[in-house]
């Protein structure tokens, strides 16, 4: 009977959450990101990390993790906290921590501790155009999202962020567009081409039935990097570069030899790629002395150490840095070097030599 009782219970609380008004978490809507997923998906808590949402044809139930336990929507199930990779509602971001790690600041996305063991051990802030991100445990570039200013509490990001990866879900403004998370949680986004997402099947498809599109009420979440696939070198890396996701930029690093190439939109061999100007070209360089990306006079180099850039000095009158000397070099050879050394595309002889220049192209 007490059995009985308790399955009662049981029952009667999940109706009655079921039933409840919308659940929001800030701006992050549970009732309506459920609308976008299969039924049985669970779903992230963006305040804490005791808890989830199960997503039931009647809308989100929240459950409890045992005590120990942290909720990991990567693999929708509770593990000892030590072993997940959650941050929301924790006094001590660096609980269950060892070693030296940097973990978010879930109130500012480009704030960071760093965890010396369990202990928070030092915090600090990215710079201004790029924003902390946990899975590579430093600052990339990419703006942080505004917060909708009508939402108080904690805004969701990226559905990647609370959504399992590896499934294909809905939208709730546009019932052809679909979205898709990797394992590092990079939301993709795509449209069916003639019939509309659904959310039943995970498919692009044709439904009869009623209400397949009865998801789409308003625009999902704000994006910052709106248009997917566009591409920006990393401005200090020269072998790193961003690819913006359809709502932020996420990090690509290139092979090791390669840099990000501004012109191909690709990583090359370092000697011949074309790197961003300021770029650190001490980045895999087998010799001491390198060329600062220069598309003038390709005069100017650095010393590296330890894969540090050293203060820009400069080349005399009449003569460019060539790399594979180390040294500074006569500029009747800077057409061939620029030819075969990306660093110095553009660069041309001074303005005195010009008529030489002119006199060769007529011969
Ligand atoms: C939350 O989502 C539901 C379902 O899409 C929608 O009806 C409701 O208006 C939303 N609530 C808010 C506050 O946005």
């Amino acid at each position: 009977i007490s059995g009985n009782y308790l399955l009662a219970t049981i029952l009667c609380l999940a109706l009655s959450s079921a039933l409840a008004a919308d659940i929001m978490e800030g701006s992050y809507n549970v009732t309506q990101v459920c609308t976008m997923v299969k039924n049985g998906i669970q779903l992230g808590s963006i305040e804490s990390c005791d808890y989830y949402y199960v997503c039931t044809k009647t809308g989100p139930v929240k459950t409890s993790c045992s005590s120990g336990y942290s909720y990991n929507y990567k693999t929708q199930n509770c593990m000892p906290s030590s072993q997940v990779e959650c941050y929301y509602g924790l006094e001590n971001p660096c609980a269950g921590k060892s070693g030296s790690n940097w973990v978010p600041n879930v109130n500012n996305c480009q704030g960071w501790f760093y965890c010396n063991g369990d202990k928070i051990s030092g915090s600090g802030s990215c710079d201004p155009g790029q924003r902390f991100e946990s899975a590579s445990q430093r600052c990339i570039y990419g703006k942080c999202q505004v917060a909708d200013s009508d939402a108080l509490g904690p805004s969701l990001v990226n559905f990647c962020s609370v959504v399992p990866p590896n499934i294909y879900f809905g939208a709730t403004d546009n019932c052809q567009t679909w979205y898709y998370c990797n394992s590092n949680g990079v939301q993709t986004s795509d449209n069916c081409k003639t019939s509309a997402f659904i959310v039943s099947t995970g498919e692009c498809g044709y439904s009869n039935y009623p209400g397949a599109c009865d998801r789409v009420v308003q625009a999902p979440v704000p994006t910052t990097c709106t248009q997917k696939g566009v591409q920006e070198p990393d401005p200090t890396v020269c072998g790193n570069y961003y690819i913006c996701d359809g709502s932020s930029f996420e990090l690509y690093e290139c092979p090791l030899g390669t840099y990000y190439d501004v012109l191909k939109l690709k990583c090359i061999n370092r000697q011949s790629a074309v790197p961003v100007t300021g770029c650190n070209r001490c980045q895999d360089a087998p010799s001491p002395f390198v060329n600062a990306v220069d598309a003038k006079l390709c005069n100017s180099y650095y010393y590296c150490r330890n894969g540090e850039m050293g203060t820009i000095s400069k080349c005399g009158p009449d003569s460019f840095f060539n790399e594979q000397l180390q040294a500074c070099a006569d500029d009747t050879g800077l057409p061939a070097y620029v030819n075969a050394n990306g660093a110095c595309y553009g660069a041309k002889v001074p303005d005195s030599d010009e008529t030489d220049e002119d006199s060769k192209e007529t011969q």
